[in-house]
């Protein structure tokens, strides 16, 4: 008996001691003004959320406000709404987004669509980790991101992830307020992209027969290599990618595709050895790192053929930048190839980075006659820069910084604060496999994507930044998430705050909150931070 009282006074003391409904989520609102007078309104199943009639996005926006906040959705002008959603908020920056709580109900209101799907993010989180009822202290609530470009790229070419996977991809990466997913798509370890008119790719460069066990450090021979009997196979239907795509965008995701050139492309030259310098023959890779085989620049072909993959890939994304990849591409096999060094003086070229920018300037012209514009990593820099290419900056910052003097647009990426197949704990016992590196939660945190030596006008040029996954070491889903959360919470709040808003300690105390609301929604993450 006396137990049974002490549980239920104890019960009792925890509903009491509920906290309150602070709106502090990540990434942090910029602003919070809570009224003094410690009104509320109780939010409850039957209310209704209302959008402006004739408005689809807005209508999508109310049905994902009425899915998270557990309403009802009425249209705009037939009966006024509990919640209301509206565009028209006074800002430069589209994505700005007021949460007005009051008297009167709810208000969102977003400076367009996008602004106000991020105010219902806010609300949602505020209210995600709550049992009881759902007392929200009337308050104004504001916030907009400092950067356009909030990205995340998953790597689907080492290891396949199905579609549903993909959405739920997605879905982390909308709830962490990030508006651009760059898919990297193709590699030496396999082709994802289907391309109607070369079925070969998806028929057979998706397929990689067996993979290296463990890691390839120093190997000089992939011959000498020992590997697992377990084919990694699988593509994305260019049904399967519109669908991804229109998912992403009701939840204003851009989706940028890559299709790595001219290296990272064995799994494509395993289907058509004439486009490799040597003629091959040539096998989807079972080992990581950097092959010396790339695409021969001195055959017409190649171009034909990155045409037809390309013209595809633009058929299928609407995104304006398109990613031509552009990393890690030796220039051994074209410094001895007849085909190339003859296409160099025709071109009159003085060495082989320049070649690299003759293929660029070639995919530049191509994609613009669709109204697309390239991006390329930062080894596109070497051989000079395309007239309209922007770059993502992955070797330090070092190469963002050249693009944005030479007035080019710039994502930075930086291995040492962005690369999340690193490992994030010390002790790497405690945690999956890792590529190496060290990039705990704090790092990312602590990132500043403008360097400080740029000039006013130079920075301009810094469109945001990106975090990465690689999945050279991640097989499964779960491990993808693990890598990513809850360092996408500390990325996010690089991407929407200024360096003066940012407060690492702060952050702690409401990711322990999210971290809670990541466990309600099913995701796996790394439980420890350092
Ligand atoms: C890269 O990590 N090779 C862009
Ligand atoms: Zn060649």
């Amino acid at each position: 008996m006396i137990k049974q009282i002490l549980i239920l006074s104890l019960a009792a003391f925890c509903l009491n001691t509920a906290a309150e409904i602070n709106y502090q989520v990540i990434p942090m609102p910029q602003q919070i003004d809570i009224n003094k007078d410690g009104k509320y309104m109780v939010l409850s199943k039957g209310m209704t959320v209302g959008y402006p009639s004739g408005n689809l996005q807005m209508k999508r926006n109310a049905e994902f406000a009425a899915e998270y906040l557990g309403l009802n959705v009425i249209e705009e002008g037939k009966k006024k709404a509990d919640v209301n959603l509206m565009t028209g908020l006074k800002s430069s920056n589209p994505d700005a987004y007021v949460i007005t709580i009051g008297q009167k109900g709810i208000m969102i209101q977003g400076a367009s669509e996008s602004g106000v799907f991020y105010g219902i993010q806010t609300l949602r989180k505020s209210i995600m980790n709550e049992t009881g009822e759902i007392r929200l202290p009337y308050a104004v609530v504001s916030g907009e991101p400092r950067f356009t470009y909030r990205g995340t790229e998953l790597d689907c070419a080492r290891h396949f992830f199905p579609v549903s996977f993909i959405k739920k991809f997605i879905d982390i990466l909308a709830l962490h307020g990030i508006n651009r997913f760059h898919w990297h798509l193709t590699d030496d370890q396999g082709w994802r992209f289907e391309v109607k008119a070369l079925p070969e790719l998806a028929e057979k460069a998706s397929v990689r027969p067996c993979t290296i066990i463990g890691k390839n450090v120093g190997l000089s021979n992939p011959d000498n290599a020992i590997y697992d009997d377990t084919p990694e196979t699988g593509y994305y239907t260019q049904e399967e990618m519109r669908d991804i795509v229109a998912y992403a965008a009701e939840r204003y995701i851009t989706i940028i595709p890559e299709i790595d050139l001219p290296g990272h492309m064995i799994a494509a030259l395993s289907v058509y050895p004439e486009l490799g310098c040597t003629g091959g023959p040539y096998k989807v890779w079972g080992v990581w790192g950097v092959a010396d085989d790339v695409l021969c620049a001195g055959n017409p072909k190649t171009l034909e053929f990155l045409k037809t993959v390309y013209g595809e890939l633009c058929d299928v994304f609407p995104s304006k930048l398109i990613h031509i990849g552009g990393d890690e591409s030796p220039r051994v096999r074209w410094k001895s190839c007849p085909k190339c060094q003859a296409k160099m003086k025709e071109l009159n070229l003085s060495n082989e980075a320049q070649l690299q920018t003759y293929i660029n300037k070639e995919m530049e012209a191509f994609l613009a006659t669709k109204g697309r514009q390239i991006i390329g990593w930062d080894e596109t820099l070497e051989g000079g820069l395309s007239e309209n290419a922007a770059v993502m900056s992955w070797r330090g910052y070092d190469g963002g910084k050249a693009a944005a003097k030479l007035h080019h647009q710039v994502v930075m990426t930086p291995t040492n604060n962005c690369y999340f197949d690193y490992y994030q704990l010390k002790n790497r016992d405690a945690q999956p496999l890792g590529i190496g590196g060290y990039l705990p939660l704090s790092k990312v945190y602590s990132m500043e994507p403008v360097p400080s030596d740029l000039t006013k006008e130079e920075a301009k040029y810094i469109m945001g930044a990106q975090c990465n996954l690689w999945t050279e070491y991640m097989l499964s889903p779960d491990h993808v998430e693990y890598m990513l959360l809850p360092r996408l919470a500390a990325m996010s709040e690089v991407q929407w705050l200024k360096p003066e808003e940012k407060n690492y300690e702060q952050f702690l105390e409401r990711l322990a909150t999210f971290k809670q609301s990541y466990q309600r929604l099913g995701y796996k993450f790394c439980t420890s931070h350092e």
